[in-house]
């Protein structure tokens, strides 16, 4: 019981603590979405179950996901739970702040006074396991999967990411992936430059660009997560997936040589980016790219999302993409989930919401718009558009990797430490001081 309540303390006390890291609002204001209250009249059938005649109530939907880049396939999926059904109001409880900076230190406050919200964002994983299920504070839904037919319809590898002694604890929306750069085509093509695929090429090319007056690699670290991001890259590319994942079972140490090398590089890449990439988030890093001011940036496929939705850009005309260099074979999974906190008031509504989302219908709306791929095995590929189809392929073959910036690979209280240090190095450069707070922070692992 009280290392239950522990746990929690120590949870609100680290997504606060992330939070105040960051630059950005933390008033936790929420962003209500006048216009998803309930009003829709049709209550069209639910596919391969019968739609829910009044089950009624309300459901508080909590995410990060608002403005540029962001909202879009939410509110579509809003959209689409309210056609189906018409009878339960929905909140959208969003609070901004890119990789949930601010959203996470909200959740933990709420969770803590009892007061959670129907469902909330949350990533599979050590975010979802060591958090939330290890307080007790979300109920099983083995009944729900059965009952809704889903248990086959995820790769084993996100029920795994999603459950913690046999049960499953929520449901995978989607699975982005973070190690891709993407690029301005018109820039790559003016300076002649080719993908590259080691990290040596990668360094000559942006050495090349540099060279020619070009800011090679766009970063926003405003939010200490997008920098985190390249380096967590780094370290899959010299370890290669395998000893990645060794690394945050601990059996890897952070003073193996091949982390060193990963924060060497790093260092060496630094000296590529944006000047003024503290003040910017990654909407802002990305626009440089898409605008042309920038040739590169590496970010999660959300920024195609951003691309497509808000730059109004043509996947493989207007830009490009390729895997992190020296990650070619690997995927960095990411992946959005939802579950059922316990003590909701409408947890019938809150099903319906789920399975909404966990629906083929439910991710073929999300995912086009989201630039994600869906986490379902059967969703239909003609829904999407090149930058999709490719992933969907590339999940199928690749080694499958869970990100640390995005809280699957360790729990929060390392994530956080990390993304403190990280900040750190990227003004100070100091690589012995880095792998030392590092392996400090290990002992938590
Ligand atoms: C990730 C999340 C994505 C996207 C991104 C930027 O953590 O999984 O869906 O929202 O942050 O905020």
């Amino acid at each position: 019981m009280w290392k239950k309540a522990l746990t929690l303390l120590m949870l609100v006390l680290l997504f606060a603590l992330a939070a105040c890291g960051s630059d950005d609002d933390t008033s936790g204001e929420t962003e209500t979405d006048n216009e998803t209250e309930n009003t829709e009249e049709e209550n069209t059938e639910n596919e391969g179950e019968e739609a829910s005649e009044g089950s009624g109530g309300k459901v508080e939907i909590f995410s990060w996901w608002t403005g540029a880049g962001e909202e879009d396939g939410l509110l579509a999926l809003i959209d689409l739970f309210q056609e189906k059904h018409p009878d339960i109001e929905v909140e959208n409880a969003a609070v901004s702040g890119g990789a949930g900076t601010n959203a996470k230190a909200v959740l933990a406050a709420r969770m803590q006074g009892n007061d959670p919200p129907s469902t909330f964002q949350v990533h599979g994983g050590a975010e979802l396991n060591e958090s939330w299920v290890a307080a007790d504070m979300m109920e099983p839904l083995n009944d729900f999967y059965e009952e809704y037919d889903l248990t086959d319809k995820f790769p084993e590898e996100l029920i795994d990411l999603v459950s913690k002694d046999g049960n499953i604890y929520s449901v995978p929306v989607n699975i982005h992936r973070g190690n891709v750069m993407f690029y301005n085509k018109a820039v790559f093509e003016e300076h002649n430059i080719e993908e590259p695929t080691t990290l040596d090429e990668f360094v000559q090319v942006l050495d090349e660009l540099q060279a020619a007056g070009v800011t090679p690699l766009a970063l926003g670290d405003k939010e200490a997560w997008t920098a985190t991001q390249i380096f967590e890259n780094l370290l899959l590319a010299t370890l290669g997936s395998d000893d990645y994942k060794a690394l945050w079972a601990g059996e890897v140490g952070f003073d193996d040589e091949r982390v060193r090398e990963a924060a060497e590089y790093f260092q060496q890449i630094l000296g590529y980016v944006n000047e003024d990439h503290a003040s910017r988030n990654w909407q802002d890093a990305s626009q440089l790219v898409g605008e042309g001011e920038a040739a590169m940036t590496n970010m999660g496929d959300w920024a195609k999302g951003y691309f497509s939705n808000d730059l109004d850009l043509e996947t493989n005309e207007d830009f490009g993409y390729f895997p992190f260099p020296g990650t070619t074979e690997d995927f960095m999974v990411i992946t959005d989930t939802f579950g059922l906190p316990k003590g909701v008031e409408n947890p019938d509504a809150v099903k319906e919401f789920l399975n909404v989302l966990g629906s083929k219908e439910g991710q073929d709306t999300f995912n086009p718009l989201k630039g994600s791929i869906p986490a379902r095995v059967d969703a239909d590929p003609s829904k999407y558009d090149e930058y999709g189809t490719d992933t969907m392929e590339d999940f199928q073959s690749a080694n499958l990797a869970p990100s640390l910036a995005h809280g699957s690979a360790a729990a929060e209280g390392f994530v956080t430490k990390a993304n403190q240090e990280v900040n750190i190095f990227v003004t100070q450069q100091n690589i012995d001081q880095f792998i030392q707070k590092l392996q400090q922070a290990a002992g938590e692992l």
